[in-house]
């Protein structure tokens, strides 16, 4: 057995990660570590939650003893690091958490990880280090950092930290950056989720400045087939870019939910933009595909119907998430708007 500490197994991400990977690699022996912030949700965790090869333990990656004891307990010998406050609205509002969280609880479990001899230690980050693109261009891995907001500025230096343990310690380090993703599951605080929501709801879809900034849309299986192929086979201390060719303005895909959902365009309301808002994303992911023999399934035009379809279908899931903790942000962050 494979003993692979989970950590952000909660969120978006992680629970579509392990749900597909818990029946597939049954010598996985997955511990889901995740704090439950207000993004962390066990109901994304269901089709998982009674395999025998899979547990879940609530705790926050700052917190040294736990973790120390659950990687003596569990005899952890790789670690798979999701676990982050991920949304750059709120990194604005307060950056202080991203930093506890990203920064301080991604060195915490690098230094678990160096005493405890781990095999693995593959770190989840964003192709938001990279900073903005002008209309040409590309990320590649050897793109110099250039983080713009709060949440990327944390996960570049969780990067460097991650990298440098490989350097320095020879802990076995691995990083992956992949571009925007969606499909089942995401909070809706995010773009695509919270505008399928809006516009179920009648309610106005809020696009930031002038909505022609662009996105290099994945859709989450692809990103996560992409992981479990880094996790096998990815060469320590690399970086392995992951997106799938599918920029779009948000304009564009604003106006597809919409007509899917057979709702008035009238529902877009341009507001303030974000400050700092990051222009255009997109990734260059030569590396993988070639040395990993990785490629994206998923057609944008295809995965964002499912998409709108599983939020047409699962609106329990969402309104709970609405009427409670994310209510209270939404006022902070849309009321005035
Ligand atoms: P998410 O916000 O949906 O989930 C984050 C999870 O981490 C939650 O379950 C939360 O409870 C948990 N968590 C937060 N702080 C914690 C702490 N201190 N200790 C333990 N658990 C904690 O995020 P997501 O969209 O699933 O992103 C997962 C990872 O992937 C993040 O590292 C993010 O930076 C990265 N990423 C996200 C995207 C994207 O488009 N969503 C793209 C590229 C990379
Ligand atoms: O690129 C990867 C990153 O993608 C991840 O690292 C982050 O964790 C993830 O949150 C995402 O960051 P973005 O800032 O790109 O995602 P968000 O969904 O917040 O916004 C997408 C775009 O839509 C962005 O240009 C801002 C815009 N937007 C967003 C919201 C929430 C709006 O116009 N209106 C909105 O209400």
């Amino acid at each position: 057995m494979k003993n692979i500490l989970v950590t952000g197994g909660a969120g978006f991400i992680g629970s579509n990660f392990i749900n597909y990977l818990v029946d597939k690699h049954k010598d996985w022996n997955i511990i889901n570590f995740d704090k439950l912030t207000y993004a962390g949700n066990l109901e994304n965790l269901k089709p998982s939650e009674n395999k025998e090869n899979y547990c879940f333990i609530k705790g926050d990656i700052t917190n040294s003893d736990l973790l120390e004891f659950v990687f003596n307990k569990y005899e952890i010998k790789y670690v798979i690091n999701f676990a982050a406050e991920s949304h750059v609205d709120r990194s604005i509002l307060g950056a202080e958490i991203f930093v506890r969280t990203n920064v301080l609880g991604t060195l915490n479990l690098l230094e678990i990880a160096k005493r405890s001899n781990v095999e693995k230690f593959l770190q989840i980050s964003t192709d938001e280090v990279y900073g903005s693109l002008g209309t040409e261009g590309k990320f590649s891995e050897t793109t110099s950092l250039a983080p713009n907001s709060p949440y990327s500025s944390s996960k570049a230096s969780a990067d460097m930290l991650a990298l440098s343990y490989e350097h320095t310690f020879g802990l076995p380090v691995v990083v992956t950056r992949c571009s925007n993703n969606y499909g089942p599951l995401q909070f809706p605080e995010k773009l695509i989720p919270l505008m399928i929501i809006n516009a179920i709801n009648n309610k106005k879809l809020p696009v930031y400045g002038d909505g022609m900034n662009v996105r290099d849309w994945i859709y989450v299986l692809d990103h996560n087939k992409a992981i479990e192929k880094v996790f096998e086979n990815g060469k320590i201390g690399e970086v392995y870019n992951i997106g799938a060719d599918q920029e779009m303005p948000n304009i564009e895909i604003v106006k597809l939910i919409l007509k899917k959902l057979g709702k008035s365009e009238n529902l877009i309301e341009y507001v303030k933009d974000r400050p700092g808002h990051d222009r255009r994303y997109a990734i260059d992911s030569t590396k993988i595909q070639t040395e990993l023999n990785w490629t994206p399934e998923q057609k944008f035009e295809d995965a964002i119907y499912y998409t709108i379809d599983w939020y047409l279908n699962n609106k329990q899931w969402w309104e709970r998430i609405i009427s409670g903790e994310y209510q209270n942000y939404y006022e902070t962050m849309y009321s005035n708007r």
